[in-house]
């Protein structure tokens, strides 16, 4: 898999962020089995709850269109290391992805890192006792 790629992806979604609350822009690409890609960027609103994060729009966009395969996911963000994922977006990779799901972490300044969605998240919730502590 083209992390590169993936990272360059993420960027142009970031590009396509509304943002004018934090103006913190964030951008994600997923790739699925068959090597078709999608893009999400953060989504905010007057009230604050309601923003979605980039890394559930571009899952969500997956979804939506029927590519549940989900291979690897980026996430860049203008960040001094590479960027860290919320909780509500781990728990959300974990569940979409699976916990062996491929995550790119980045910055605008090319660092990056590459974990795995269980690592993001240990004892992830979930509604069997699979992951009960
Ligand atoms: N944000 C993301 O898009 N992804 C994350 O993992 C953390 C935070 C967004 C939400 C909000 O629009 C802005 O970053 C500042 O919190």
């Amino acid at each position: 898999m083209d992390y590169q790629k993936l990272l360059e992806m993420a960027k142009e979604a970031r590009e396509k962020a509304y943002v004018p609350y934090s103006h913190f822009k964030v951008g994600a690409c997923v790739i699925t089995g068959n090597g078709n890609t999608y893009k999400g960027c953060n989504i905010e609103n007057s009230s604050y709850g309601l923003t979605n994060c980039a890394e559930r729009t571009a899952l969500f966009n997956a979804y939506s269109n029927g590519d549940r395969k989900i291979k690897a996911i980026a996430v860049v963000a203008d960040t001094d290391g590479p960027v860290s994922p919320c909780g509500s977006c781990r728990q959300v990779m974990y569940e979409l992805g699976g916990e062996d799901l491929t995550v790119i972490l980045g910055n605008m300044k090319g660092d990056y890192v590459v974990k795995k969605a269980k690592d993001l998240l240990p004892y992830a919730f979930s509604l069997s006792d699979e992951n009960n502590i």
